[in-house]
């Protein structure tokens, strides 16, 4: 998986990419990160890139033209005999469509991906409409830019690509694969600040522990996020204990 990102903090991206499990990745070749500044495609000699908004109003607006030439530079690299690899650009915006899990999964079976990220009031209207693809957005808040969400996209797609993650099974069991949180997790020692491993831990019966992973998952999605449950996979027993939970605690939060 390449990612390439297309921003006026470089280093933000670079810095972030480069620890933990995708600095491990990045190192092992399962993941290429390449951080293009577009201000090095200033068309001035000031190097500006915004300018103000025509018609008026707070705050600045990046120009179309360093954005488009940081792209045509980036593509470049994919153009074998003139006809450039289809490669989806994806716009950081509150108006974008929700990230998820699912959508994490779609991108991660890309090879190339590029992300564009705004600051100040946002990017030339023209560019966008010229060369993005996807406009994603991580939540209903205003964030100052979209160096933020590339990142938090990266990482939910980069521990995607095989070899990522030392155990590939983790990536799969883990909250949100099935629409059910994560079971509660313990280490040693057995007894800390009075509480006990539940002991069902301790037991080394697997048919044991999988029903009481099973169960936690259950209870704490039904508590947590019940509103995970509607595309989750249940028995008709499991539907009935969740029923039961959600009427008698309600929501959690
Ligand atoms: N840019 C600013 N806020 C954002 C958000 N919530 N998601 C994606 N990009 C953004």
């Amino acid at each position: 998986m390449n990612f390439h990102v297309m921003t006026l903090f470089p280093e933000m991206i670079e810095q972030a990419m480069a620890v933990s499990i995708t600095g491990r990745a990045v190192k092992a070749g399962h993941i290429s990160v390449n951080a293009v500044n577009i201000r090095d495609y200033a068309a001035n000699k000031h190097n500006r890139v915004d300018d103000y908004p025509y018609g008026g109003g707070a705050g600045m607006v990046m120009q179309a033209e360093p954005v488009y030439r940081c792209y045509q530079d980036i593509m470049e690299q994919y153009s074998e005999n003139g006809l450039p690899k289809k490669i989806k650009v994806i716009y950081l915006s509150p108006q974008g469509k929700v990230f998820s899990q699912r959508m994490a999964q779609e991108y991660a079976d890309e090879d190339d991906l590029i992300f564009l990220c705004g600051h100040y009031e946002g990017i030339d209207e023209r560019v966008l409409e010229e060369i993005v693809t996807d406009y994603v957005s991580i939540g209903d808040y205003v964030l100052t830019g979209g160096e933020l969400p590339a990142l938090v996209m990266m990482d939910a797609i980069s521990r995607l690509v095989p070899g990522v993650l030392n155990n590939n099974l983790s990536a799969q069991t883990e909250s949100f694969s099935e629409s059910l949180l994560e079971y509660p997790q313990y280490t040693r020692p057995e007894e800390w600040n009075g509480k006990k491993v539940p002991p069902v831990l301790l037991s080394g019966n697997h048919k044991l522990l999988a029903e009481w992973y099973r169960e936690q998952s259950l209870r704490r999605t039904a508590c947590c996020r019940p509103d995970l449950l509607e595309n989750a996979e249940l028995s008709q027993a499991e539907w009935a204990f969740v029923q039961e939970i959600i009427s008698k605690e309600g929501s959690d939060r």
